[in-house]
């Protein structure tokens, strides 16, 4: 997946939004600091891969995205003490469901 000058889709450009370069070949590991946009970049890369394979167009300079089986994002879940679960039993339910449904 090759894509250039990506905007994560529910920003405008005239909002001083940063645009990323994306050059995925295999496995890849996202570091950077708290607030880095990490998350964001992550959301955006998914969003593209969804439209590039429904052949639809990818808010982005260019992009070459190659057919995927599947795609999964996986963010932080929370506990939630109504349904008296645990943030680790409400992140392998949402894992659960996830794989179930794929
Ligand atoms: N490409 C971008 N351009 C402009 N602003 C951005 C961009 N990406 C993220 N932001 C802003 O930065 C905020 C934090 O981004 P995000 O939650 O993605 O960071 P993060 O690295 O995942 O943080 P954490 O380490 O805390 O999980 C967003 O809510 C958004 O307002
Ligand atoms: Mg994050």
């Amino acid at each position: 997946m090759k894509i250039s000058d990506l905007l994560p889709y529910w920003f405008h450009i005239a909002e001083g939004v940063v645009c990323n370069d994306v050059d995925m070949q295999s496995l890849f590991l996202l570091t950077g600091p708290n607030g880095g946009g990490k998350s964001s970049l992550l959301r955006s890369i998914c969003a593209a891969a969804l439209l590039g394979i429904c052949g639809l167009m990818v808010p982005a300079e260019s992009a070459l995205i190659p057919y995927f089986d599947s795609i999964t994002l996986h963010m932080k879940s929370y506990d939630s003490p109504v349904d008296k679960k645990s943030s680790f039993q409400v992140c392998y339910w949402l894992m659960l469901f996830s794989y179930v449904h794929l």
